[in-house]
Formats: C-alpha cells, structure tokens, sequence
C-alpha cells in the first residue's frame, strides 16, 4: 500500500520531467529549422553553379550559317548559330548566344548575309563569336552572353548549357 502511494506520487512528476524533454527537443528542433531557414535567407545558395543541358533538337535542326532561335527553361531567347567552314568536333561549329543585347536589354537579329548579329535599337553590332563590335555596346565593351553546347556523337541531338535558375548565363 505504501508502494503504490509512492508510485502515484512519482508518476505525475515523471510525466512532467518526460513532457519537459519532449517540449525541449521540439523547440530545438523548430528554433534548428527556423535558424537554417533564415541563414539560407541571408546566404543563399550559388545557383548560378548549376547548369544542366536542355534538348533543343537534332543537327539537322540546325542548318548551316543558319541561326535559330530556343528559349532556356525561363524562356530567355537563345540564338544557336551553326558556323560555315568549323572543323573539329561538332560542337566545335555551334555559337549559342543570349538574344538579349548587354546594353539596354532590346532583342538582337543574326544577319546571315553580314554574318553577324545586329541589334536595331541603337545599331549595336556583334561578330559570330558575340563580340560587339560597334554601337554602345563596343564603346561599354559588352558582349552578348554565350551558352556551351554539346552535341552527342552517337545520335546527333543537340544541348545547349543553361543555368537552373533565374540567373543568367555567364
Ligand atoms: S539596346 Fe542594343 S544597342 Fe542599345
């Protein structure tokens, strides 16, 4: 009998002490993801580190001196041009360039006559390669953003490199 009265005394303030534990590890655990949130926040992560190759056709899509126009995952216009007289690998003979001209953000054209690009806004002018060379955008020394591309040898599908997030492209 005076076991029992013992036990009941002691179960009320165990159940405390386990409740107390439990309470602890609980606010740990919130305050833990709370605090990783908000450094996450402060120090987000370098997305612009991951790229992935995006599908944007085969060879054959891509004609020869010809520029086509992809859009990236954000739909950003990409201009993939296929340069005349290339050897080396495949690849080798692609440009991918972000339509986007570096100097006040208007849509560039390929020119396939000039071979060059043209952006009509203030008549910037940039080579095959991207690089301006007249208008604002040479004065400021802006090229036009380039994207890798990789071509699979075996069955001639096309990649092109882009970032997996809202950055852009180097
Ligand atoms: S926006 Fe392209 S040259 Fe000005």
């Amino acid at each position: 009998m005076n076991a029992d009265f013992k036990t009941e005394k002691v179960r009320p303030a165990r159940r405390g002490v386990i409740a107390t534990i439990l309470m602890g590890f609980g606010l740990i655990a919130g305050y833990g993801l709370g605090a990783i949130h908000f450094f996450r926040y402060l120090v987000p992560l370098r997305r612009s580190d991951i790229r992935r190759e995006m599908f944007i056709g085969t060879l054959e899509t891509f004609p020869v001196g010809q520029s086509v126009t992809v859009k990236d995952l954000r739909g950003q216009e990409i201009a993939v041009t296929r340069i005349p007289g290339s050897g080396g690998k495949p690849e080798d003979s692609f440009k991918a360039l972000s339509s986007i001209c570096p100097h006040l953000g208007c849509k560039v054209h390929w020119s396939a006559g000039d071979q060059q690009f043209v952006c009509p806004c203030h008549m910037g002018i940039f080579d095959k390669d991207g690089m301006a060379v007249s208008g604002p955008p040479a004065k400021e020394n802006k090229n036009l953003a380039t994207f890798d591309v990789k071509v699979n040898s075996d069955n001639g599908w096309v990649y092109v490199m882009v970032s997996g997030d809202d950055d852009h492209a180097a």
